[in-house]
């Protein structure tokens, strides 16, 4: 039986409920219902809007209305229609949007995202759209995918520019959140050379955006930059251990380098910027198949394979829901605080666990759709070169400068995102 939006109660770390997500910080507000995010990246059976049910009436009069110019074909979406008496065109395509706040334009920002097509950068986009900015997304779709904010094209207020950032890129703007860059190993060691080609030109470009239009500009770090810790947890402070010629590095060094270009053109420029090192985050959207640990566990779990844990499982990772991410990004980009600020949830589970918890979430989400769970073996493999030993954030200065801390329960982030899969699983989508 499909689980119903109704059923879906989420708490947060305090036992509250969590029916919206963001808040007012900076005199900027952040804050949406979680069900219209929901409506965006969990398909419908699982999430039943109030606009969608209220609206049938409404939608059967649109679509009588579209059907009579398009004598019937509907499902032909883009349409174009003459009207004899005015000598004039019009154009539809049938989309419709949810509602988006009317912002006063004073109050309305126009705001580019680099990599928006991402898993990040979409979360980010669906927030900033909802709440009623104007958005531009620019992406060379190397690991996003169009499908993740093609629900926005053709809105007012949004653009997509198929764009390498190692090219420059003129646009005027407010805010520049500087995403793009493959995020997972498989994909950022496929072509190391355009990894630091992207982390180092793409940013530079952005950069010199930036100092042209006086935009603020975010750029997304990592905690890759603390390399594999010698200190636990990582401050702000602390500067790593990398190996500058490791497989990791293209990546690591890259958001290294990046991050002092950053501050080169502060210094030097005085380019308004602010640098969010980002702990392992995790969601719907992310692609099933990049090879990290969350979407694989997931996936194995729902497919009734081993699930495999790289190494004894003994090592510890902390694992943020996005968007806990994207309300600390936004914070950060609308504070004043251009230090580094480390975005991740403490919460510190070992690898082992976490397998055993995501098999859990698996064959309960199974169970209240009234199928019978088959337990799947956890099976143990070689641990690739690099990986990391222990990493959690330390989010002190987080709490401090911009009043915020993760909301989201890990098990809670992990049984929306095992109904993402399952529903795509449902759909041949994986
Ligand atoms: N997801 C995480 O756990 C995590 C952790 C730390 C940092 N980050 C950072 O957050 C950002 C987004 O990560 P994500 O998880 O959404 O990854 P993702 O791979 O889903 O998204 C990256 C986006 O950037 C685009 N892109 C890559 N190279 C580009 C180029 N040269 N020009 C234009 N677009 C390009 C991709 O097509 C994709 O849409 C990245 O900068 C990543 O380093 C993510």
């Amino acid at each position: 039986m499909a689980t119903s939006s109704s059923a879906i109660r989420t708490l947060d770390k305090s036992g509250n409920e969590i029916t919206t997500v963001g808040f007012t910080r900076f005199g900027f507000d952040s804050e949406v219902p979680i069900d219209v995010l929901r409506s965006l990246y969990l398909r419908a059976h699982y999430v039943t809007t109030a606009s969608s049910s209220d609206t049938k009436e409404e939608h059967l009069e649109e679509q009588a209305l579209h059907a009579q110019f398009s004598k019937g074909h509907v499902a032909y979406q883009s349409k174009s229609i003459y009207h004899p008496e005015t000598q004039s065109i019009s154009y539809t395509t049938l989309s419709r949007f949810p509602p988006v706040k009317l912002l006063a334009p004073s109050k309305r920002k126009r705001v580019l995202v680099t990599g928006g097509a991402g898993f990040v950068g979409s979360h980010l986009v669906d927030r900033l759209m909802v709440l009623g900015h104007e958005v531009t997304v620019l992406d060379n779709f190397f690991t996003g995918s169009k499908t993740t904010v093609s629900h926005w094209v053709g809105h007012p207020n949004f653009e997509l520019v198929r764009h390498d950032v190692v090219e420059p890129f003129m646009i005027e703007c407010d805010q520049i959140y500087h995403l793009a860059c493959p995020a997972s190993p498989p994909h950022y060691q496929f072509n190391a050379v355009k990894t630091i080609k992207t982390s180092f030109m793409g940013t530079l470009n952005m950069l010199g955006l930036a100092k042209r239009t006086k935009a603020r500009f975010l750029i997304s770090s990592t905690s890759e930059v603390y390399g594999d810790p010698e200190v636990h947890p990582q401050p702000e402070d602390y500067w790593g251990h990398v190996n500058p010629i490791g497989p990791r590095a293209c990546y690591d060094e890259g958001k290294r380098v990046a991050e002092t270009l950053a501050y080169g053109f502060h210094r030097q420029d005085g380019v308004d910027i602010r640098v969010a090192r980002i702990f392992n985050t995790y969601g719907p959207r992310m692609n099933p198949f990049d090879g990290r640990v969350v979407s694989n566990f997931i996936v194995q779990a729902l497919r009734g394979e081993d699930m495999t844990v790289y190494g004894d499982g003994t090592q510890t990772r902390s694992f943020q829901y996005i968007h806990d991410l994207v309300d600390g990004l936004i914070a950060l980009m609308n504070s004043d605080e251009t230090r580094p600020v480390n975005i991740g949830n403490g919460d510190e589970f070992t690898i082992g666990e976490f397998a055993e918890l995501v098999r859990d979430i698996v064959e309960n989400v199974q169970r209240e759709d009234g199928e019978e769970p088959r337990r799947v073996n956890i099976v143990y493999k070689p641990m690739p070169t690099d990986d990391p030993q222990k990493r959690r954030p330390d989010t002190t200065r987080a709490k401090q400068v911009l009043d915020w801390e993760p909301r989201w329960t890990v098990r809670m982030g992990l049984e929306e995102m095992v109904r993402y899969y399952k529903a795509k699983m449902a759909e041949g989508g994986i």
